[in-house]
């Protein structure tokens, strides 16, 4: 494997190897990991905006020795009217071994593949509203580490599910690891067709007997001029506060792939409250990146 750009080309099977890689890299000091890839280097290009998943890349990257080059693309030649292909060679020619990418439109990644060179690789750091995979791997790195038994976890996700490739990440992870009941829980406008037989008739109904609960923005960028959606009741609706949660599993563990909007979707007392995991989503972000960067770099 030398690209990754859709969590459906893994199987089980090569999830639980990124997993027991991330595990050792937990346990193996930073001095040492730095040693691995001395000398290999890294291009990452993010055509929208972040905070976590660019940070979570570098700092993957410094803790392998990858020396990590992060292009800012409102400073970048793309305002002068380069194209994308164009750009995209030409960093190509400083000759790194890998690029990650995010990128407003869909599937950009593996038409960008097939531009490079076959020795460089890639990996998708989000694609439009398409895929999100090493976020849908951390955030089911992080629920191994509290569930054990995949085929009998009920998992909710709420929000905007129709706009988020970090929903898309998850549920089809969350498949290739046995889960099925996966509950959705949305407004009709903000859950795709082929996804509405998993939509809860009411938040209660979405919350019962759930083990995992997984809250999402809802991505105002993304949203139809024509869609109305109102932020001031979205919180009674669809907001998961201490009195919603108490309708999950009491060991429910809550999750969220930042950014939060706190007060619309989730409340300050569960963002910051003891069945939170999210800042433990993020510390897994870096390693589960490791481990993929680890991977990927070792195959050439
Ligand atoms: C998400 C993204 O960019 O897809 N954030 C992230 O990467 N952690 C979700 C979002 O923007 O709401």
């Amino acid at each position: 494997m030398k690209h990754l750009t859709d969590i459906k080309a893994l199987d089980q099977a090569s999830i639980h190897l990124l997993f027991d890689l991330a595990d050792s890299i937990r346990s193996t000091p930073v001095a040492t990991t730095r040693s691995w890839h001395a000398g290999r280097s890294a291009a990452a290009l993010f055509f929208e905006n972040s905070t976590r998943t660019l940070c979570s890349f570098q700092m993957a990257c410094q803790r392998l020795g990858v020396d990590v080059t992060a292009l800012n693309i409102a400073h970048s030649s793309t305002q002068k009217g380069e194209s994308l292909r164009d750009t995209l060679l030409t960093l190509a020619a400083m000759q790194p071994d890998l690029f990650i990418v995010r990128h407003p439109e869909n599937q950009i990644q593996q038409r960008m593949i097939d531009w490079l060179p076959p020795h460089i690789g890639m990996i998708n750091a989000g694609d439009g509203t398409h895929q999100h995979p090493t976020q849908g791997l951390l955030d089911l790195y992080t629920i191994s580490q509290h569930k054990t038994d995949w085929a009998s976890l009920k998992v909710t996700l709420i929000g905007d599910i129709k706009h988020s490739r970090v929903a898309n990440s998850l549920i089809d992870g969350l498949k290739i690891m046995g889960t099925q009941q996966i509950q959705l829980y949305a407004p009709d406008a903000l859950i795709p067709v082929a996804l509405k037989h998993r939509n809860a008739p009411n938040l209660p109904a979405a919350l019962e007997g759930a083990d995992v609960v997984v809250m999402l923005r809802i991505q105002k960028e993304r949203l139809p001029l024509d869609l109305d959606v109102d932020f001031a009741t979205w919180h009674a609706s669809y907001g998961l506060n201490s009195e919603t949660l108490s309708w999950a599993k009491s060991d429910a563990i809550v999750l969220h792939p930042g950014p939060m909007n706190r007060g619309i979707e989730i409340s300050d007392a569960v963002a910051d409250g003891p069945q939170s995991v999210i800042l433990e989503q993020v510390t897994n972000g870096v390693l589960i990146r490791q481990a993929l960067i680890h991977h990927l770099l070792s195959q050439s």
